[in-house]
C-alpha cells in the first residue's frame, strides 16, 4: 500500500482528481468505480473542472458505483443516484447511460447482484476503484462482520453508519438497508484509491493500515490487494505509528 499524508482535504481532491484524469487521459474507455459521501466530493469537483477546461473527456468511460439504499426512490434527493448526478455526473461530459449503480429497489437482490457482477465483467472490469471509509472501518456498505463477503449483496446498515448518515435525511428517516458491491468485488479492481479525512476517520484508518485483518474491520482486506493508494490529512493519520 501506497500511504500519502497530504496537508487538507483540498489538496486530497486536487491529487486524487487529477490521478483519475490522467487515468482516462491514458485510457479513455476506462471503467471507474466509484463513491459516494463527503470525502471524494473535492476530487470530483476536480475531475468537473479539468472536464470543463477541455483537458480531459469521459465521453467513453463507463462507471460503477459502490452501494445504494434500499427501499429509498432512486430520485430521492438522498439516493446515491442523485449525489453522483449533483456532485459529478452533470458536471461531466459522461453519457448516463455508461453510469451503472445496484437497485437498492430490486425485487431480488441475488438476481440483482448477479447483474451487476456481469455487467461490471461485460464491461471489462473496474480499473481504478475510488473508496472512502466509514468510521467503523466499512468500505461500500460492508459493514463489521464474522466474513469478508464476496458480490453484491443486500445489508443492514450498523449504528455508527446509521449516527453518521442520517444527518443528510431530513424528511424521512434513513434507510436502514443498502444494496452493496462485496469487498471481493472491490478487490478484483485493478487499481484502488482511498480517502480519509478527519479526525473521526482516525481510528479506523489506524486498524485497517496496522490492525489485524479481520472482516471486523472490512477496510482491512485492501491491504491484501497489490495496488492501493490511501490518501489521508493529517486528523485520519493522526493514531498511525509512523
Ligand atoms: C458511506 C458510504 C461509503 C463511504 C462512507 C464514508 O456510508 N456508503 O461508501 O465511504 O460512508 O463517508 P464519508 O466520506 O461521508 O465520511
Amino acid at each position: 500500500m501506497n500511504i500519502f499524508v497530504l496537508e487538507d482535504e483540498a489538496a486530497i481532491g486536487r491529487a486524487v482528481g487529477d490521478l483519475f484524469c490522467r487515468f482516462v487521459q491514458k485510457k479513455p474507455a476506462a471503467v471507474l468505480g466509484l463513491a459516494t459521501g463527503a470525502s471524494p466530493v473535492p476530487a470530483y469537483r476536480r475531475m468537473a473542472e479539468r472536464c470543463r477546461n477541455g483537458e480531459v473527456s469521459f465521453r467513453r468511460v463507463r462507471t460503477f458505483n459502490l452501494d445504494e439504499y434500499c427501499d429509498l426512490p432512486e430520485d430521492h434527493k438522498n439516493s446515491y443516484h442523485t449525489f453522483m448526478r449533483q456532485e459529478l455526473f452533470s458536471w461531466v461530459d459522461l453519457p448516463p447511460e455508461n453510469t451503472g449503480f445496484l437497485n437498492g429497489n430490486a425485487e431480488d437482490e441475488f438476481a440483482e447482484s448477479e447483474r451487476y457482477r456481469l455487467a461490471i465483467e461485460k464491461a471489462g472490469g473496474i480499473d481504478i476503484q475510488l473508496l472512502g471509509i466509514g468510521r467503523n472501518g466499512h468500505i461500500g456498505f460492508n459493514e463489521p462482520a464474522e466474513n469478508f463477503t464476496a458480490e453484491s449483496y443486500k445489508t443492514a446498515l450498523t449504528g455508527s453508519t446509521i449516527a453518521a448518515n442520517s444527518i443528510y435525511f431530513d424528511d424521512i428517516p434513513m434507510p436502514r438497508y443498502a444494496m452493496t458491491m462485496g469487498v471481493g468485488a472491490i478487490l478484483r479492481a485493478r487499481q484502488i484509491v482511498l480517502i480519509a479525512t478527519g479526525g473521526a476517520k482516525a481510528d479506523a484508518v489506524k486498524i485497517m493500515l496496522e490492525g489485524e485483518m479481520s472482516p471486523r474491520c472490512p477496510a482491512t482486506a485492501l491491504r491484501q490487494h497489490p495496488d492501493v493508494q490511501v490518501y489521508l490529512d493529517p486528523q485520519a493519520a493522526a493514531l498511525l505509528r509512523k
